[in-house]
């Protein structure tokens, strides 16, 4: 499963792109108003440091519209991919701007009828958002298993980029599932490297090197 960031934190992206775990970035409105910072500049900023996709989202709600803000968008650099909202209006700027040979990311996902839809419409991407389903109290897990499914019956290539992660659990049962991505905040990344046994066993490790009294170095 290949792990992208989702934020527009610069410096968050570049630590953890550093360490080589980082296959692409997704950003929104919400996270480019956390920056502070001005949608064009950051969005150039993070597709100089990641190589992979970064995920760029238009605000316009009618498909002539998103598909100028698309188009600008995809201008910032090659490895840009259009977020499209999942409605009507996003699917018809889908085609035209996956026909014009743009990456386009398909979010606010919540139901596996919208995801055929988006995989029929061209998307290279869909974003099923896991934690807002929980949240009310639906199941955002069995989500990306129906749409893994269904894209398996069919042979879609369109790509099932989880999203909406609020834990390490999600990020481990969507990769049990088959999910092609996963997008998750900085925070929730490095907690994947977290286990208590891990620093209990350095713990006992580190006491007993102190009584042998020894150095490597
Ligand atoms: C995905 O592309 C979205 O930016 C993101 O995962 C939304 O997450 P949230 O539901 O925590 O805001």
């Amino acid at each position: 499963m290949e792990l992208f960031v989702d934020s527009a934190d610069v410096e968050a992206i570049a630590e953890l792109n550093a360490l080589g775990v980082v296959d692409g970035v997704t950003t929104n409105p919400s996270l480019i108003l956390k920056s502070g910072r001005d949608i064009l500049e950051v969005t150039k900023e993070i597709c100089a440091i990641v190589k992979g996709p970064v995920s760029a989202e238009v605000v316009a709600l009618e498909a002539d519209a998103m598909i100028a803000e698309g188009r600008r968008l995809a201008k910032i650099a090659d490895n840009i991919a259009i977020k499209l909202p999942l409605t009507w209006e996003g699917l018809k700027a889908c085609r035209a701007l996956s026909d014009e040979g743009h990456m386009v990311n398909v979010t606010l996902c919540f139901s596996a009828n919208q995801a055929l839809l988006a995989a029929k419409a061209g998307a290279s991407f869909v974003s099923p958002f896991i934690g807002r389903l929980d949240d009310m109290n639906a199941d955002g897990m069995s989500l990306i298993a129906d749409i893994r499914t269904i894209y398996d019956n069919y042979g879609f290539r369109t790509r099932i980029l989880a999203a909406s992660v609020r834990s390490v659990n999600h990020m481990s049962q969507a990769a049990l599932i088959g999910a092609d991505v996963a997008t998750a905040p900085p925070a929730v990344i490095k907690a994947m490297a977290n286990h208590p046994l891990t620093d209990k066993g350095l713990d006992g490790f580190l006491r007993d090197w102190a009584e042998t009294g020894q150095k490597i170095l």
